[in-house]
């Protein structure tokens, strides 16, 4: 009898102890943010259908003055140095933007960048501040109808959901912000290093590596000009945010970080996925392994307690 109260006394301070120290503590020091499935409930539902021909004409008379889209056999306009220095970033190649961005949100952004990226606090026209990327004011007809057109092209030269590879998802919605120092799989094949200016190249001669350095370096300086602060290196933030917190901090930056300069990029559910994958990918390279490794451990538990159960059944029959 008194075995069994100390023994519930040891356990209730026990779990008061762990509940202080766990949920509690971890709840004070972070608030917890539910996902919204990246519904983007501010931004209104496209009312119109879109006509990818059209929009073919219009993004090519409005946005490629400023984006490539290799897809279509268009080239960037400016390499990624200058660009970052006349825009302060640069503009993403468009090849994939109408699966890796949702396609409400393509047209919110074309309308009104700087609100559709939620970064209004920092680019006010009535303070001379203007977004880089000009907002498009329609080419004469009706503007709901050409900026649907335009989204409808750029889903039409993007590559369908499945063959959309979690590099490719990172690099058009992060990659041009953001570095990943760690060696990364694609296609295949193990890659060395993602710069803001694109993948390093495995160089035979120092000279050209270190001239790739230099406009890496000159790169970072225009985007740490334009953002305040350099965006960090995102190659172990897997593991020290954890999927749930990258997940609700893309969705909206302003929900963590209130102020901050990293963009809403507005990423669809599905690539949302695919960007957090290649993350665990880079952060994480073992990942596939152990889980393998997990299954077998398991298997190996099993077998285990049943010969254990047998054995103690033997046991047992010799005692009584
Ligand atoms: C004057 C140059 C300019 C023009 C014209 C322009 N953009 Fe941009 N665009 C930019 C810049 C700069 C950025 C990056 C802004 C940033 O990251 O802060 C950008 C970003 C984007 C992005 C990525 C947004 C995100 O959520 O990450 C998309 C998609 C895009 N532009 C599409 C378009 C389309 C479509 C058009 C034509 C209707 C267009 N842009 C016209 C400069 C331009
Ligand atoms: C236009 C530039 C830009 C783009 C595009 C961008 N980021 Fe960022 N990101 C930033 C900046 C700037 C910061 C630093 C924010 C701060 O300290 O206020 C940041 C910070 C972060 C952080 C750290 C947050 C923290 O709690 O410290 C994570 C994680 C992150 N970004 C993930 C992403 C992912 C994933 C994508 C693509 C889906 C992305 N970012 C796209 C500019 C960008």
């Amino acid at each position: 009898m008194k075995e069994l109260l100390i023994l519930a006394v040891v356990t209730f301070f026990t779990l008061v102890t762990y509940y202080l120290v766990e949920p509690f503590a971890h709840s004070q020091m972070h608030k917890h943010i539910e996902s919204e499935g990246f519904a983007y409930k501010d931004i209104p539902a496209l009312t119109k259908k879109g006509d990818a021909t059209r929009g073919a004409d219009l993004v090519a008379a409005n946005c490629t003055g400023c984006h490539g889209i290799e897809k279509a056999g268009m080239p960037a306009p400016m390499d990624p140095v200058s660009a970052a220095q006349s825009f302060g970033v640069n503009p993403p190649d468009l090849s994939n933007a109408g699966t890796v961005f949702d396609a409400k949100f393509l047209a919110a952004l074309i309308k009104d960048p700087a609100k559709a990226l939620m970064v209004e606090h920092k680019f006010d026209p009535a303070k001379g501040k203007m977004h880089p990327m000009v907002p498009f004011y329609g080419a004469g007809g009706d503007l709901d109808q050409e900026v649907a057109d335009m989204v409808a092209y750029l889903q039409s030269i993007a590559p369908k959901q499945e063959e959309l590879t979690p590099a490719m998802a990172f690099e058009t919605a992060c990659g041009r912000c953001h570095a990943i120092h760690y060696p990364y799989n694609k296609d295949g094949k193990l890659h060395a290093a993602w710069t803001q200016i694109g993948e390093k190249p495995a160089f035979k001669k120092k000279q050209d590596e270190l001239a790739f350095e230099q406009k890496v370096l000159d790169y970072q300086d225009a985007l740490k000009k334009y953002m305040g602060t350099l965006p960090p290196d995102l190659s172990m933030y897997i593991r020290s945010r954890g999927e749930h917190y990258i997940k609700t901090f893309v969705e909206n930056p302003q929900n963590y970080l209130k102020g901050t300069a990293m963009p809403r990029v507005g990423v669809s559910a599905e690539s949302a996925e695919k960007v957090i994958e290649h993350l665990e990918d880079v952060g994480d390279s073992k990942r596939h392994e152990r889980e393998s490794v997990g299954r077998y451990v398991m298997i190996y538990i099993i077998i285990f307690a049943i010969f254990a159960i047998l054995w103690k059944k033997e046991v047992w029959r010799d005692l009584h």
